[in-house]
């Protein structure tokens, strides 16, 4: 009788914290969470430019994901007016390097994105590509990669080193190049935020401020 009764006591002992245990779990999924301890914020604040990367791979799922988080950026009327080239060819790679001042990060990199735009589907198409380009970077920080977007548009010479490295048709423009790898060493984002460029209701900035 004695041990019936222990063991009673002890299994609604063992119900109760599971009990307790559960409930407490659905509070905190119905809460909100502190900013950082969300995924996307996590990624957009700590995401800064990557220029140097180790010598390995980046594989075609990882790169899949790069590519549907692009085409998931928001475009005027929903014209989508982008284009992607995933450049994984060496010779390609050197070539942006050599025409490109400021992507010399392209000789030690395996792959690049180079993001485009139709100019025939949207007169504002390099809008549309920012939004999907910006996407990219995000993504690939929320990967573990590293990327920096660097400029072809709009300095006609690079975007005419572009065009002929990638063979791109007239009405498709290259925004801009995205090398990216795995970063050679972690690196923390810079500190932008000024809560004095922020402004309530109007203006009320200082216009000459540098
Ligand atoms: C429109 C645009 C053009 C850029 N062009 C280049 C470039 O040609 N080469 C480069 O190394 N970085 C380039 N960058 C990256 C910026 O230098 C970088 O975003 C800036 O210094 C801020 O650093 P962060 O990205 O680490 O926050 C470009 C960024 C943007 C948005």
């Amino acid at each position: 009788m004695r041990t019936y009764f222990y063991k009673e006591t002890f299994l609604i002992l063992f119900i109760s914290i599971i009990m307790v245990n559960l409930s407490s779990c659905n509070q905190n999924q119905n809460t909100e969470k502190p900013e950082f301890e969300n995924k996307a914020i996590e990624a957009i604040m700590n995401r800064t430019s990557i220029r140097v990367y180790q010598d390995r791979d980046v594989n075609d799922d990882k790169i899949n994901i790069l590519m549907k988080a692009a085409m998931a950026a928001p475009s005027g009327k929903n014209t989508q007016p982008w284009e992607f080239v995933v450049v994984k060819d060496r010779e390609t790679l050197d070539f942006m390097a050599e025409g490109l001042p400021y992507a010399k990060m392209l000789k030690n990199t395996r792959q690049a994105i180079v993001v485009c735009g139709d100019s025939i589907k949207s007169f504002y198409w390099y809008l549309d590509c920012s939004t999907a380009a910006q996407n990219i970077l995000i993504a690939a920080q929320s990967l573990g990669l590293g990327a920096v977007w660097t400029a072809a548009y709009p300095y006609e010479e690079r975007m005419a080193v572009v065009k002929e490295a990638i063979k791109l048709p007239d009405n498709i423009l290259p925004l801009c190049v995205i090398p990216f790898g795995y970063p050679e060493a972690p690196q923390g984002p810079k500190k932008k935020y000024k809560p004095s460029k922020v402004h309530r209701d109007r203006f009320k900035g200082d216009s000459t401020e540098k």
